[in-house]
């Protein structure tokens, strides 16, 4: 058995998707029982609700399991205390082997979002356990596509001329199955999963246009226009870096690791645009 925690979340429910097409069991570990009936139907053999903040609640999560793939929840204030709590759970409860979703370029440190990752990987390092870590580059799901051509607007809170890599989460989960098909083969290994498109918001805004057949125009927006309503200071504050990062720098990575794991050319962000369509 598998567990997936913060399976009910973006990231989680691609990574379910692509262990259950694989005949992989999975355990899927949630936050809010309402979404038990959800992953369940998604193909989780198994749910059960935990809190990753709670160490208390981890063990049972985690019985019987000979795998974890970690997901930690996005700019949260305690995504350290969580990596670190699931980890030292699934040591206890005599997991074999830890996959991390953790971020490309991780050493990143003035983002909060990649230090916590950062920190999360050199527990993992000093756990002992087998492991791999998965260094997944700016999702292509970032992008909503219905609602951009409904809207015939792509909008971003950073320099529309910043050149951003991107990967594709069917291609992430695709990769997790690979590597919980084959562990031995991916043990101790650490992987950057970066697809082959790097594209500046102008760019976005033309692929939109070309593949919906409906003009999309790009637009900047300020960057209070993104954040969660009533968010906590730790995700303002690392929104706020995020954001003055990519508008500065943008973000690249190589896609020669993932091309190798998939065994083919990863998904580009037009077919992605596409298969949204469809
Ligand atoms: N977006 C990107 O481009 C990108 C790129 C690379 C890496 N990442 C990383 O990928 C990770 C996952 O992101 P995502 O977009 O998949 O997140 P998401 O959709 O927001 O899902 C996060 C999940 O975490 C769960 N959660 C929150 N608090 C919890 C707690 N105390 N205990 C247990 N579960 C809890 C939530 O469950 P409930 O809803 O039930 O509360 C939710 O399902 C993040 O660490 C992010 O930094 C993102």
């Amino acid at each position: 058995m598998i567990a997936i925690t913060a399976a009910g979340g973006t990231t989680g429910r691609h990574v379910l998707a692509a262990l259950s097409s694989a005949g992989l069991p999975v355990r899927a570990v949630v936050h809010s029982s309402a979404r038990a009936d959800t992953v369940r139907a998604q193909g989780a053999r198994e749910a059960v609700v935990a809190d990753m903040t709670n160490p208390g609640e981890l063990p049972a999560a985690l019985a019987g399991c000979s795998a974890v793939v970690h997901i930690g929840p996005p700019m949260h204030p305690r995504e350290i205390a969580m990596g670190q709590n699931v980890i030292d759970a699934a040591g206890r409860a005599g997991v074999e082997h830890v996959v991390l979703m953790s971020v490309t370029h991780p050493q990143l440190e003035p983002l909060l979002n990649h230090q916590s990752k950062l920190a999360v990987e050199r527990h993992l390092l000093g756990s002992r356990l087998p492991f791999t870590i998965l260094q997944p580059m700016h999702y292509m799901q970032n992008v909503n596509v219905p609602d951009c051509l409904s809207r015939g607007r792509f909008a971003q809170p950073y320099s529309l001329d910043r050149p951003l890599s991107f990967v594709d989460l069917a291609d992430v989960g695709a990769v997790a199955a690979t590597v919980l098909s084959a562990l031995e083969k991916h043990t101790w290994a650490t992987y950057e999963l970066c697809g082959t498109d790097t594209l500046t918001g102008h760019e976005i805004a033309e692929v939109l246009t070309s593949a919906g057949g409906t003009p999309v125009r790009a637009e900047q927006v300020p960057l209070h226009a993104v954040l969660p309503e009533g968010a906590p200071d730790h995700t303002i504050d690392g929104f706020t870096r995020l954001i003055n990062h990519y508008d500065r720098y943008g973000i690249r990575g190589n896609p020669n690791v993932l091309r190798w794991l998939l065994g083919r050319e990863p998904t580009t962000f037009a077919q992605y645009v596409r298969r949204e369509l469809n």
